[in-house]
């Protein structure tokens, strides 16, 4: 009897199992590891639990996963190496030379992408997914995937909500009080700079339909379909899980399509080198980690100011970790470099007292999830608008790449490593980030999982999405209304006028009679 009920048992589970687990496309194809390191935890995270995942990137695994199978497409990462080069000319692009650029970037890689070997195999394969999750990176085009398997999509964003990912899925974003990512703007916005929000969005919106969404369509057509039109499924997207976190990001609105899973990339962390431990135990004075990210090496920053970032860290009494790629000379006694940092795991450490960065999402949400005070040095892309909110929320100081020298860095260290107010209000946020009903990794799961079992989420759709923009943005409406009200005043004014000339001129011929009488 006993036996039968463990044999009972353990079909039972087989069967659960087997009912449960599901084929699932990954596209992260953008060949910059900040980005595809969070669908990339997705699919690990989806693969320990039984589903099959395949993932389009160009970062293949060289040790094999259970569950996991890339399609490779490492060739992006030769288009980012040229782009590269240009990143910190992006400084000094205006708005719309910027966006174009982006968009440009984005039509080269889904090319790349589109036409990889690979791909085109996975494509000609009879293979079937139950639902397709992309790396939402205004890879429009690429939404047509879920098409293409007749499987719902879902976006997985690297930043938090964009105005890309708030027209998808008609998520208000007012621009009184949601900045946009691109530059400096915070939620604290005066008059001028809402003027400055709304005119920016708008050529944003503009360039987005006039230069992007046409681009994309083109690519649509050209490489998945010639049956139906782009925009239907883009604005049938299931969900997106987005990379914000009210400990991180503004308290703005989310529609229910849209779910939060800020500091899901978070790792627990893990034991550091041997000779890194050691350095970081004996900075018995506290510690400075000095990162610029991924995109940007170090060795970009032009000689004199890397001698005036040496001299700053001459004069502290902490030490300094900093990852560059080249060896110098001439280095303090209390700097050490290195090629690579478990980013994470230093942060985790408990002498750190600082950390100098680029301002890149995933860094700044790291150094919430552990507590450490910014000193920022934005250079492109969201960096600036990072940078600005956590100076504005009290618990960065931001630099301007062209500002940087050694007073300013020297300025920011003292007021970040003497004053209290950075550290109080970063392990603040940090208890904020840890204080949840779910981890953001069970949340993502239960969401992705919630959308297969009911193959799609066309209850969690607001239906805005399917209004004209001009709707949506009650344009009609206030156009026509202005439209009635003038012409209710417009008559009103001519009649007034009639009446006016009716009785004047009345009044002219009575004086005119009493004349002729006279
Ligand atoms: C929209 O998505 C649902 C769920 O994936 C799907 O069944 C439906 O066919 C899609 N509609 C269009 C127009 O693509």
């Amino acid at each position: 009897m006993k036996n039968y009920v463990v044999f009972v048992f353990v079909l039972a589970i087989i069967f659960i199992n087997e009912t449960q687990t599901s084929e699932i496309l990954v596209v992260a194809p953008m060949p910059s590891y900040s980005h595809f390191s969070i669908p990339f935890k997705l699919s690990k995270e989806l693969a320990k639990r039984g589903h099959k995942v395949t993932c389009i990137n160009p970062y293949p695994q060289k040790a094999p996963i259970k569950n996991y199978v890339d399609i490779s497409v490492t060739e992006n990462i030769e288009v980012m190496e040229e782009i590269r080069k240009q990143l910190f000319d992006m400084n000094k692009f205006g708005v719309i030379e910027n966006l174009t650029f982006i968009f440009d970037m984005i039509k080269l890689l889904v090319d790349r992408t589109m036409t990889n070997k690979n791909v085109q195999d996975l494509l000609k394969s009879d293979k079937k997914f139950d639902v397709v999750i992309i790396e939402d990176f205004l890879n429009e085009a690429m939404f047509g995937l879920g098409y293409h398997y007749k499987a719902p999509v879902i976006l997985i964003s690297a930043t938090t909500t964009s105005d890309m990912s708030n027209y998808i899925f008609a998520n208000p974003a007012p621009a009184s009080y949601v900045p946009g990512m691109g530059g400096t703007l915070t939620k604290c916005m005066n008059f001028w700079q809402r003027i400055e929000n709304v005119l920016t969005k708008s050529v944003f919106y503009g360039l987005l339909h006039l230069y992007h969404l046409p681009q994309q369509r083109e690519l649509f057509h050209k490489y998945i379909s010639n049956d139906t039109d782009l925009d239907s499924i883009i604005y049938n997207t299931s969900l997106m899980l987005t990379n914000s976190h009210v400990s991180v990001s503004d308290a703005v609105p989310h529609v229910p399509s849209i779910i939060e899973i800020g500091g899901f990339h978070v790792n627990p962390p893990k034991k550091l080198p041997e000779d890194l431990q050691k350095f970081l135990d004996n900075a018995t004075e506290g510690f400075i980690l000095f990162s610029m990210g991924s995109n940007l090496k170090s060795d970009d920053l032009k000689p004199e100011v890397r001698d005036g970032i040496l001299k700053a860290f001459s004069k502290i009494k902490e030490k300094v970790l900093w990852k560059f790629e080249n060896d110098l000379p001439n280095l303090p006694s209390n700097v050490k470099i290195m090629k690579w940092i478990p980013q994470q795991d230093v942060l985790a450490h408990p002498n750190i007292r600082a950390f100098i960065s680029h301002g890149g999402f995933l860094s700044t949400v790291e150094a919430v999830y552990h507590g450490v005070p910014i000193v920022g040095i934005p250079v492109f892309g969201d960096q600036k608008y990072n940078i600005a909110t956590a100076e504005q929320d009290g618990y960065a100081i931001g630099i301007q790449l062209n500002d940087l020298s050694e007073e300013t860095l020297t300025r920011a260290l003292n007021e970040v490593l003497i004053n209290q107010k950075y550290r109080n209000v970063v392990k603040q946020r940090s208890t904020l980030m840890h204080d949840r009903p779910m981890t953001p990794v069970e949340t993502a799961i239960y969401w992705v999982e919630h959308v297969i079992r009911h193959k799609g989420a066309p209850h969690l759709k607001s239906s805005g999405v399917d209004l004209k923009w001009y709707q949506r943005e009650m344009i009609d409406v206030v156009v026509f209304l202005i439209l009635v009200v003038s012409l209710i005043l417009i008559t009103i004014l001519v009649i007034v006028k009639k009446l006016l000339q009716f009785v004047f001129s009345k009044s002219k011929k009575n004086v005119s009679n009493k004349k002729k009488s006279q």
